[in-house]
Formats: C-alpha cells, sequence, structure tokens
C-alpha cells in the first residue's frame, strides 16, 4: 500500500532547485542526509505553482541505481533530462519543436536510444582509446609546462597558481576537442559556449557577469550557445566526410542509421553531447582530485613513491565530486517507490550527489578514501545511459596526475576553492595551490 505523498517544505525544495545551494556543498550534503532517512522518495512542489513542475526527488543509493538501470520504466525522453524551469521548456518547444533545446544520445530512448549509442561505443572502449595515449600524454605535459612556469616564487617554488584556470579547465577541454577534430584556436569559443549551456547560472562561467539571471535569460543564453554549435559543427561534419580521419568527428559524420545518414539536428546533437559532457565533467573532477591531494601532502607522497595508488584516488575522486549532480527521468507507468505512488507521466529527478554520499553503501562517505573497495559510484550513471566517455575521462585523469607526480614535488591550498553555482554539472571554479617543483 502506498503511503500518502510526502511533500518536501517550501525551504527544503527551494535549497534543492537553488543553484546557489550548490556552492554550499557541506550544507547541501546535510538537507541529503536528513532527506535520505525521513523522506527518500520526496515530491518537490513549486511555491507558486508556476516555475516548474512538480517533481519527485530521489536521494538513497539504492533506488536512484534502480531508476537509472530501469530504462524501460523510466524514461529520459519526453521531459528534459537535466531539471528546467517551466519557461525553459516552453521556450525550447517554441524553438526547435522539442521539449530540449538539444536532442542527442542523453534524450533518447530505446529504440532509437541504442543504434546511436553504438555509433561511437567502440570508439570509445579502451582498446581504440589506447591509440590516444601518446597524443593525451603530449596534452598533459604541455598543460603542466604551462603550471610549473607559472606564479611567482624562488627556484621550484611557485606561489598564487589558480589550478583551475591553468590545468583542470584547459586540459580535458583540449583533449575532447582533439577528438572532435576541433582546432586549437577555436578551444576558447567551444568553452565559452560549453561554460554558457552548464555554467548559465553561475556569473562568473557564463561569461555574462550576471548575477541572479531569471530562468528566461538562462534559456536565451543556453539558446544562443546552442545554435552557435550546430552553425560550428555543421563545418566540422563537412569537412569530414570530404576527408574522414580516425577521430570520432569523422565516425559521426559519416555514421548511418537504419541506412540513411544522420539527419542534421541529430548530428549537431551528437558532436554537442561529446563536446560539452566531455570537458566540464572530467575538469571537475580533476580539480577536486587535486583538491584533496593538496589538503592531504602525506598523500600526494605516498602516491608519489607508488603510482599503484592512483586508480583508486581517480576513482574516489569521481565519486567525492559527482560532476553531474543529477539526471531527470519520466515513469513510463505508474509505479511504487518506498511507498510512494509514483504516477506514469511524474518526473523524477535521481540526484548522483545524495546517493554517492549515502553512509548504506559508502562509509564516512563525505571522507576522500583513495582505498575504498568496492567504490561503485553513480558518478557515472548506470544503465543504458551509462557515461560513454568514462574510460576516457578515468584515463585522461591517470594521465595528468602520473605527470604531475612527475613534475611537482610537494603542493598545498593557498586559499580558499570556491565551487560553481550550478544545479547541473558542478564541481570548483577555483582552486588556489602553492607547490614545489621538482
Ligand atoms: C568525470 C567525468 C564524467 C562524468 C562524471 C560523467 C557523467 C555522466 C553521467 C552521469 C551520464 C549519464 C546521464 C544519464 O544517465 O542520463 C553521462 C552520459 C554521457 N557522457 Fe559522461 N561524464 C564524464 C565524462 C565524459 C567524457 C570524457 C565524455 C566524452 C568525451 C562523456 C560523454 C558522455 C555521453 C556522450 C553521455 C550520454 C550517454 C547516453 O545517454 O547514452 N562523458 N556522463
Amino acid at each position: 500500500m502506498a503511503d500518502q505523498a510526502k511533500v518536501l517544505p517550501p525551504e527544503v525544495a527551494r535549497e534543492v532547485i537553488d543553484p546557489h545551494s550548490y556552492a554550499q556543498w557541506d550544507s547541501l550534503l546535510d538537507t541529503f542526509d536528513r532527506l535520505r532517512e525521513e523522506a527518500p522518495v520526496a515530491l518537490v512542489k513549486p511555491e507558486d505553482g508556476k516555475l516548474f513542475d512538480p517533481f519527485w526527488l530521489v536521494t538513497r543509493y539504492e533506488d536512484v541505481m534502480r531508476i537509472s538501470k530501469d530504462n524501460v520504466t523510466f524514461l529520459n525522453n519526453p521531459r528534459p533530462v537535466v531539471f528546467s524551469f517551466r519557461d525553459a521548456i516552453e521556450f525550447s518547444r517554441k524553438a526547435t519543436g522539442s521539449n530540449m533545446l538539444v536532442d542527442s544520445l542523453v534524450v533518447f530512448d530505446a529504440p532509437i536510444h541504442p543504434k546511436y549509442r553504438r555509433l561511437t561505443q567502440d570508439w570509445f572502449m579502451p582498446r581504440n582509446l589506447q591509440k590516444m595515449e601518446g597524443e593525451i600524454r603530449a596534452i598533459a605535459n604541455a598543460t603542466v609546462d604551462r603550471l610549473v612556469a607559472a606564479g611567482e616564487g624562488g627556484v621550484g617554488e611557485r606561489e598564487g597558481v589558480d589550478f583551475c584556470k591553468l590545468v583542470s579547465a584547459p586540459y580535458p577541454l583540449h583533449v575532447v576537442m582533439q577528438i572532435l577534430g576541433v582546432p586549437e584556436e577555436d578551444e576558447q569559443r567551444m568553452l565559452m559556449l560549453t561554460q554558457q549551456m552548464f555554467g548559465g547560472q553561475d556569473a562568473d562561467l557564463s561569461g555574462t557577469g550576471m548575477q541572479n539571471m531569471t530562468p528566461e535569460q538562462v534559456v536565451l543564453l543556453v539558446a544562443g550557445a546552442v545554435k552557435n554549435f550546430e552553425e560550428y559543427f555543421a563545418g566540422i561534419a563537412r569537412d569530414r566526410r570530404a576527408n574522414p580521419t580516425g577521430d570520432v568527428a569523422s565516425v559521426i559524420a559519416n555514421a548511418t542509421v537504419d541506412g540513411e545518414p544522420l539527419p542534421e539536428r541529430d548530428m549537431a546533437g551528437y558532436y554537442i553531447i561529446v563536446a560539452t559532457a566531455g570537458h566540464d565533467t572530467t575538469s571537475a573532477s580533476t580539480a577536486g582530485a587535486m583538491q584533496a591531494l593538496a589538503k592531504d601532502p602525506e598523500q600526494w607522497a605516498r602516491v608519489k613513491a607508488d603510482r599503484s595508488l592512483l586508480p583508486g584516488i581517480v576513482e574516489e575522486a569521481i565519486r567525492w565530486t559527482t560532476p553531474v549532480q543529477h539526471s531527470m527521468r519520466t515513469a513510463a507507468e505508474d509505479v511504487e517507490l518506498v511507498g510512494q505512488q509514483i504516477r506514469k507521466g511524474d518526473w523524477l529527478m535521481i540526484n548522483y550527489v545524495a546517493a554517492n554520499h549515502d553512509p548504506a553503501q559508502f562509509a564516512n562517505p563525505r571522507k576522500f578514501d583513495a582505498s575504498r573497495s568496492p567504490n561503485r559510484h553513480l558518478a557515472f550513471g548506470a544503465g543504458a545511459h551509462q557515461c560513454l566517455g568514462l574510460h576516457l575521462a578515468r584515463m585522461e585523469m591517470k594521465i595528468l596526475f602520473e605527470t604531475l607526480l612527475d613534475r611537482i614535488e610537494s603542493i598545498e591550498l593557498a586559499g580558499e576553492p570556491k565551487r560553481a553555482t550550478s544545479t547541473f554539472v558542478g564541481g570548483l571554479k577555483t582552486l588556489p595551490l602553492r607547490f614545489v617543483a621538482s
């Protein structure tokens, strides 16, 4: 028998949807701790009934896992896969005829989704990625060269460097742009567009400098970024059809589904999802790993001496930071979840941050513990939509930290790091460091 719907008090509902709460990490985690205990599946209702549609917030690991893996009962389409205000959905419908501004892998369900996913699945597997190792290592080396050259100080000592600006933002961007065939001179444009799409809620990252933008302003910003992306990638696709190479851009440009080339909008969507999903996420987990290591000089020394500890650090950093903070799903049928009756058509938020800090799954979850085993976190999602780029993300981080460990003797924090204001992809936007180069 289902219980009466648990509705979150307005102040808690506000906290969950307010991008500023995501910059106040510890108090947000406190809220998720309470919710997992008292209301693990709870209804979030807009106060005035206008801003957004109600949705169920799911916070326990076990339930987030179950929903992620059940792609028949819980669909990515037809409602946005990222929490959106009602105006945003309306705007998108008017502009594109779809509830989403971009149609891509994340918004497709079966039977279309597996057909599109298959197109690039092999390309993203470790066997193929190995071919890129030398190229990624060269990018890591050049990035660490810039870090070592930056800042002030005596021989080997460096003061006042921002790891986010110098390393964790540019490095994954450069890798993903290489695989998409984007020349270096266009990378800043790509970075700006991604930050407008994902960091639209953060004044520093969106490049607008505007605080507290209205949902409408955010949508306009995102829509402009999407259009810009579409135009740009149409050019890349034309080029890769004429001159195919081994990169993923060529695979997408020359792909067929059911014997037909991809429609323009879907092709642009494919490029956009790889371009956008592929760097801000990895930037956030990379910065988080460095933050954890900078706070714990002994751990830096240990892994410097024993590189077999590195994969554990990478995996724990991905859990500890959980850069993709949530996804949304729509119920395809009536279903009961932890005593709550979910109706067909209801909207659900699966909260990866809450799930990855569930003490039922992870002992002492706020602790950065590189020896966690097993570490079956949900930062990459699970089920049919599990991150396509997870092997690439791990490989990039491992190569970068190998390079950093070779070149840096010791590191420490040189100020308070700042988190981005964003409900969707979140993490550090500044990480001031002081270090001694080897
Ligand atoms: C630490 C880094 C990363 C994290 C935390 C992350 C997280 C995620 C999550 C949670 C999803 C699932 C969304 C859902 O279930 O609805 C996802 C999907 C996806 N990710 Fe990642 N990602 C990362 C890096 C990357 C990289 C490097 C790439 C590619 C270059 C990438 C490409 C994709 C794509 C294409 C999808 C859509 C898959 C589908 O819907 O079938 N990601 N990612």
